[in-house]
């Protein structure tokens, strides 16, 4: 179906496995065209964004195979670097694949990710960094085309800690004569995981205290098997939902210690949390509370993928909130939709004012994009009546089945 049915208002009870990690799994897939081999992908999430990636794969020259949540891409021979059009465009992240076929094959082209509907999305930093290594690259606004005849180490600053160009430097350096030192990289743990999958292939990376990466590049890398690890913000997400909706909830397998931002502002917000081997216990019986001022950031900050659902749980909060973007300058489309269920959030340059203590009401809305669908869903719960969020597919690039999982909390969510 191509939108999410909430039947009302339900405190969720119930156990929820977290799915592998989208923002984890599609660098590691673009990393898998260094290895001259076999990367076996272990619980790799089925979402959107992964099929996409996997077609892009099969195009160039890859075998793709799924046995189960595991993924296997056999990226022994490639045969271009011109990437299809119809995926490049629905996907920002195939941008990810330009460090990669630099390294592997020397040149890369591909339509230009385009704009987003989270704002801005611009590139100059992941080819400034490129150039660095000695690529040579175009960008006339709709084509992008880098070319490297050997590329070579060197010591490269980011302006700016973005996380996109961070992973593409990363995979050219790998590919890269020599050792390259990165200074002012992203820290989100799906850098750790990225580094982490391609030294089990082979790659020399280790960190320089908390200031530098360090890549050793050129040494020659093997078949591998990794396991994708479970996915931070949608734990976070299903956080938020049981803060919005109330009741306890046991997150299996969440990643442990990559969401203290989000744990710390649910603390406040009056939930009980207590982390087991196995997961993370969400509590939520007494009144929520507004924490009062958050703000997004980079990692260890609170992420921005995360705002929307926050949102959601911030509406019906008592007492008045704040939530200030500092990554995306258009993150706040789903505002609208939360408003017309009742949440009264007005907008302000980079920060939503939510007034908080609102009873929403459900009715028919609609998904702008990925993160604030869910948070439309999170919103349903907490909501009197019927919610119907449509655009659902927006929803399935990063959520392997959202209804399934608020079911398994005992949602109706179809
Ligand atoms: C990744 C995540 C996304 C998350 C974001 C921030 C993936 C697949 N996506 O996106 O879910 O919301 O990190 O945590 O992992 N910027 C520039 N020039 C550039 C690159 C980025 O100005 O060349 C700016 C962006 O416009 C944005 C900020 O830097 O304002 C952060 O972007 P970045 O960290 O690159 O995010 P992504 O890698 O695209």
């Amino acid at each position: 179906m191509e939108s999410v049915y909430i039947g009302g208002k339900t405190p969720l009870y119930g156990e929820v496995t977290i799915q592998g990690s989208k923002n984890a799994a599609l660098p590691i897939m673009a990393a898998a065209l260094l290895i001259p081999g076999i990367s076996v992908l272990k619980n790799c999430p089925r979402i959107a964004d992964v099929e996409y990636m996997c077609r892009i794969l099969t195009h160039i020259g890859c075998r793709v195979c799924w046995r189960g949540n595991n993924l296997e891409i056999d990226a022994s021979c490639l045969n271009t670097g011109h990437l299809p059009e119809e995926y490049v465009t629905r996907m920002r992240s195939s941008v990810m694949l330009m460090g990669p076929l630099l390294g592997r094959l020397g040149e890369v082209e591909l339509s230009h990710p385009g704009g987003c509907v989270i704002g801005d999305r611009p590139i100059d930093i992941h080819l400034k960094a490129l150039r660095c290594l000695g690529a040579c690259c175009e960008d006339d606004g709709i084509v992008l085309r880098a070319r490297a005849l050997g590329m070579c180490a060197a010591t490269i600053a980011l302006d700016f800690p973005s996380v996109g160009a961070t992973e593409n430097v990363i995979m050219a350096a790998v590919a890269a004569e020599g050792t390259t030192c990165l200074k002012n990289a992203a820290a989100e743990p799906e850098i750790k995981w990225l580094c982490a999958f391609l030294r089990s292939a082979g790659a020399g990376i280790r960190k320089e205290g908390d200031e530098a990466l360090l890549i050793e590049g050129g040494r020659p890398l093997h078949s591998c098997c990794f396991e994708i690890p479970a996915d931070r913000i949608v734990t976070g997400t299903y956080l938020c939902a049981c803060l919005a909706a109330g009741g306890k909830v046991f997150l299996a397998g969440q990643p442990k210690g990559e969401n203290d931002a989000l744990q710390e502002i649910a603390l406040r917000m009056g939930a009980r949390l207590r982390e087991t081997d196995k997961g993370l216990i969400v509590e939520r019986t007494g009144k929520l509370l507004s924490p009062g001022l958050v703000e997004t950031g980079s990692y260890p900050g609170f992420p921005t993928d995360l705002q929307s659902p926050l949102l959601a749980a911030l509406s019906v909060a008592r007492g008045e909130s704040v939530l200030r973007e500092t990554i995306f300058n258009g993150r706040f489309r789903v505002v609208e939709e939360l408003n017309r269920m009742g949440a009264e959030i007005r907008v302000r340059g980079n920060a939503a004012y939510v007034p908080g203590g609102r009873s929403l009401k459900g009715t028919g809305v609609s998904a702008q994009e990925l993160r604030g669908g869910a948070a439309l869903v999170a919103a349903g719960l907490c909501a009197e009546g019927e919610t119907l969020v449509a655009n659902r597919h927006y929803i399935d690039r990063g959520y392997e089945d959202i209804c399934r999982d608020m079911r398994s909390l005992g949602a109706e969510c179809w």
